[in-house]
């Protein structure tokens, strides 16, 4: 079979990797891919916005099945466009896709359904949202409605930092339209965690739970960044806790869309804190997360093609998961001044010594090729990859081969898996 995978991340290295180990797959082609996917796929230089060049190329090419990496071409409607010519797609139609695209109308979904997230009121005018959180006090929340490339969120520690954000959000216009509309709520604490489903709408099955790392420094100190780093499994997501996650959150999901008549095929990923083993909903994505993916594939033993088929074929009843035991942590290796603005261009040097390394795969993010080498080309560049017995096993793995790596500018946490480790620590005592 012939499979298409849109994007150029980390995830979708991860994907297209995964994807390579099926015995059923003859050929992959990435649109517009990176230097590592380009090793194992043939990349194609269309954009991911371009839904017309990408049908045209999955006709052509006679491609059997499209896999969907970020969120922009889901919201706007890939899948229906993908579908009306009469090709198989895997991903949520844009009507679904609004899970992950609107925080209004997920939330509002949520509260329909009665499933465990913070509580909240939706704003469309500055002067009620001002009042508003003026009267509710910090910690707070504010959020931009629509897609903000990660960055529509503020959890403010002081009124002023949110009425700060909301002004940025609603007058401004830093996100555009995005912030037509605003949803304020309540800080939730706890330990976060990303729990991944695969459905056809109608059978849901689990991923391995994971954890990702969004602040740029150690300790999460600094800004947001897409990710820096991810580790499977989250010790937080106890069993009791997965059955609760499914129990009040996924199962409810998937039936509230089906009875809304929104037609959701593909991944659904739930954001959750976990505050005194109970699961709150933070958001929803509609799609694989980054980094995450990378350490929850490299634990999947069941053929991803075959998941992927029962998925678009709607049988994935007839389908049980298998994965391995052994944890996995995945470093994320980033251009220096990341997410601020950073260069691009560095040579990156030590990648083929870590080829030999057991267990250990370095998924390319920002990577492409110049002159025969591989250079950086974004902020987040590498997503080096450990499989170990333990997290602490897959972190040593993994960080032995990310001294290995070398570019100008490189940085990365040096903490991916500690709270992991001091809870099965805890948990040890
Ligand atoms: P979101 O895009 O909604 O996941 O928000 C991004 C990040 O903001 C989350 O991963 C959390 O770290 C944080 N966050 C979002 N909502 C809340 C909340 N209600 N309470 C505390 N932190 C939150
Ligand atoms: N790791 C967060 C995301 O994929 O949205």
């Amino acid at each position: 079979m012939k499979v298409l995978v849109i994007g150029s991340g980390g995830r979708e290295h991860a994907i297209v990797w995964k994807l390579s180990q099926s015995p059923r797959v003859d050929k992959i082609y990435c649109c517009p891919g990176n230097a590592g996917i380009a090793e194992i796929a043939e990349c194609v230089d269309i954009s991911p916005k371009n839904f017309k060049a990408l049908s045209d190329l999955a006709r052509y090419e006679w491609i059997d099945l499209t896999v969907v990496g970020p969120e922009d071409p889901l919201a706007h409607g890939i899948v229906d466009h993908f579908e009306r010519e009469g090709l198989r797609i895997v991903g949520p139609t844009r009507a679904a896709a609004q899970i992950e695209a609107s925080k209004v109308f997920a939330k509002d979904f949520m509260r329909r359904y009665g499933i465990p997230t913070a509580e909240y009121r939706v704003f469309t005018s500055y002067l009620h949202a001002e009042e508003y959180i003026k009267m509710k006090g910090a910690p707070i929340v504010v959020k931009a409605d629509g897609l903000a490339a990660g960055k529509g969120v503020v959890v403010a520690e002081t009124v002023d930092e949110a009425i700060e954000a909301l002004r940025r959000i609603m007058k401004e216009r830093v996100f555009g339209d995005a912030g037509e509309r605003v949803v304020v709520e309540e800080a939730l604490t706890g330990e976060e965690a990303s729990y991944l489903v695969f459905t056809d709408g109608e059978t849901i099955l689990p991923m391995v739970s994971s954890q990702d790392h969004k602040r740029v420094y150690d300790n999460d100190k600094g800004p947001n960044t897409g990710g820096m780093g991810a580790y499977s499994p989250a010790p937080v997501v106890t069993p009791e806790v997965e059955t609760k996650i499914m129990e009040r959150i996924m199962k409810p999901v998937i039936r509230g869309l089906r009875k809304e008549g929104l037609r959701y095929r593909g991944v659904l990923y739930a954001g959750l804190m976990i505050k005194d083993s109970e699961p709150y909903v933070l958001e929803f994505n509609c799609r694989f997360g980054d980094p995450e993916t990378q350490p929850i594939l490299m634990r999947m033993k069941s053929d991803l093609l075959e998941t992927l088929m029962a998925i678009v074929e709607e049988r994935l009843d007839r389908v049980a998961l298998q994965w391995r035991p052994e944890a996995s942590v995945c470093v994320v290796l980033a251009s220096g001044g990341y997410p601020g603005s950073y260069e691009k261009g560095k040579v990156i040097e030590g990648l083929d010594e870590i080829k030999e390394m057991k267990d250990v795969v370095v998924f390319h993010a920002g990577t492409k090729y110049r002159d025969g080498r591989i250079v950086t080309s974004g902020g987040r560049v590498l997503g080096v990859t450990a499989l170990g017995r333990d997290i602490r096993e897959a972190r040593e793995r993994a960080y032995e081969a990310v001294k290995k790596i070398r570019f100008e500018g490189m940085h990365y946490r040096s903490d991916i898996g500690i709270k992991a480790l001091n809870r099965e620590a805890a948990d040890i005592q």
